[in-house]
């Protein structure tokens, strides 16, 4: 192995150390540093709850905004959530710095035909502005 691919292979490494790998798609004042999933395999038909960890330079503030979307064009999905209304625990606002939450949701059956898709999640600020984007693959139990 030559040098430069020891010192990529450490500067990839934070994104291949977490729980659920995922990728950043857009950088913005929010950086995720870990994800994971409760249950892992996600179960359709039963809540997921999904653990993000990472820091924010800005507050999320109520209003921000969740996108959920799919690449698939014969089951496209482009969904977006109320962040704050969801059910977070800790609520919103989450302050600056570093921040451990949750978010539960409910599953329904039918997501189970995006098993092994991509997923893109976007956050965003009340006024539009991105805060972070990442993509990740759902496995379904
Ligand atoms: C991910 O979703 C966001 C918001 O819907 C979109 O702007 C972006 O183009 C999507 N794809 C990628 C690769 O970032
Ligand atoms: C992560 O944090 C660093 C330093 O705080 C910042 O420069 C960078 O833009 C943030 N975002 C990503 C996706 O790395
Ligand atoms: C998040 O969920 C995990 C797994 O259910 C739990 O262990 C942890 O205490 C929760 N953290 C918060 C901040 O609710």
């Amino acid at each position: 192995m030559n040098k430069l691919f020891i010192i990529l292979l450490f500067l990839f490494a934070p994104f291949t150390t977490s729980s659920v790998p995922f990728e950043v798609c857009d950088e913005g004042p929010i950086n995720i540093t870990n994800l994971d999933f409760t249950p892992n395999p996600i179960v359709a038909g039963q809540d997921l709850t999904v653990n993000i960890e990472g820091s924010t330079q800005v507050e999320v503030q109520q209003g921000s905004t969740l996108t959920l979307a799919t690449y698939e064009w014969l089951f496209p999905i482009h969904q977006t959530f109320d962040f704050c209304k969801m059910s977070i625990n800790p609520p919103c606002p989450i302050n600056i710095g570093d921040f451990n939450l949750n978010v539960t949701y409910p599953i329904p059956e039918l997501a189970k035909k995006f098993d092994g898709k991509l997923v893109n999640l976007t956050l965003s600020n009340p006024d539009n502005t991105l805060l972070t984007c990442i993509e990740f693959t759902v496995h379904f139990a």
